[in-house]
């Protein structure tokens, strides 16, 4: 079996549980589909299983944490992967520029899956979205709406945290940015929202309403997501805490909607069990999967007329931003320019 000699090389660490028991049984080639993951293989795990039993296709899941196109470039033609799940449209798009991808045309898919959350060629489909929000202090923040370009309103100066201008998430959303006010007044903002920065931007979105809890800032950015994993994390219950300091503001409401990003999937270039990889696509991307994975991750499914989980339906309605993904991706380069050009992660320069 091919994907078996292939997994050898990466040492056990990497694999995942149902991978381990699925090198033990070896069931026939034909009745598999291989999947290399940036997700954790609880989270995707339910919706493979319930696959599995409605078709007795074996799903057989490679969890990484980096690596994954080099990983398929490297394997080249003999790669054992059909099918890629990530998260964010600049890895889905990137598969798809670093030619380890395919085009699937699937009436099916294209029914299930709004248009501007695929890649117009069919190399990547969106399965969640997630909106990128403003974390606001619920005790020092009186209003209950906001707008992007609010956050370089001076009033803000020294109350905004975020992390990292040049991670994936706000990358994509400064590329949003870009997409809607051009270059020239999309870097205007930006430096007006990092002299708003209340310290150097650093660690991740649930660190911002850490921050906030503490006192050191009132709003900050942050994906949907990490509220409700936030809020229901029992090995970490001090997060319960963070999340109860925040309010979910979704910015934009009333005008051109919040920026979403997604988590998606995508063919891969060489795949050896095609037609089951295809299979296992259609099925994700039905309401119902979706609806399962949502619920998992705390996401929203993307198929229209699909409900999210009851505390990501606590945050209030998302309206979102109707830019194609596409579009986004496309101004990811100018983006990560600009985060450089005003100095961002400095922080502010007063
Ligand atoms: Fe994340």
């Amino acid at each position: 079996m091919k994907f078996v000699t292939a997994l050898r090389s990466v040492g056990c660490a990497a694999l995942s549980l149902s991978l381990l028991s699925s090198l033990s049984t070896s069931a026939p080639a034909a009745d598999e589909v291989n999947i290399y993951s940036y997700r954790q293989p609880d989270l995707i795990q339910p919706l493979l299983d319930k696959f599995s039993k409605d078709t007795g296709i074996k799903t057989n899941v490679l969890f990484l944490n980096k690596g994954l196109v080099a990983r398929i470039k490297a394997e080249g033609e003999n790669s054992p992967v059909d099918l890629i799940f990530t998260v964010d449209i600049g890895r889905l798009s990137g598969a798809k520029a670093d030619g380890v991808t395919q085009p699937v045309a699937s009436t099916t898919i294209n029914e299930n899956i709004p248009a501007q959350y695929r890649d117009p060629e069919g190399h990547w489909f969106g399965l969640t979205t997630r909106g990128r929000v403003v974390y606001a202090s619920k005790d020092r923040v009186k209003q209950d709406s906001i707008t992007y370009e609010e956050l370089a309103d001076p009033k803000w100066k020294g109350k905004v945290c975020t992390r990292s201008g040049q991670h994936a998430y706000n990358i994509a959303l400064f590329g949003s940015m870009v997409a809607h006010l051009g270059e020239q007044n999309a870097e205007a903002w930006l430096r007006g929202v990092k002299e708003n920065l209340a310290r150097k931007p650093a660690g991740n979105d649930r660190a911002q309403a850490k921050a906030i809890f503490a006192g050191e800032c009132d709003i900050g950015l942050g994906n949907t997501y990490y509220v409700g994993l936030m809020k229901t994390n029992e090995k970490k219950p001090e997060q319960k805490e963070w999340a109860a300091a925040i309010k979910v503001l979704f910015p934009n409401a009333k005008g051109r909607g919040t920026h979403v990003n997604i988590s998606g999937m995508a063919l891969a270039k060489h795949a050896p069990n095609k037609e089951n990889a295809l299979k296992l696509m259609e099925f994700l991307s039905s309401g119902k999967a979706q609806e399962i994975y949502a619920e998992q991750v705390f996401e929203y499914p993307i198929k229209p007329g699909t409900e999210p989980s009851e505390i990501v339906k606590s945050f209030g309605k998302i309206k979102a931003d109707k830019l194609p993904l596409e579009e986004i991706a496309k101004y990811r380069k100018t983006a990560s320019q600009l985060v450089d050009k005003v100095g961002y992660d400095n922080g502010p320069d007063s």
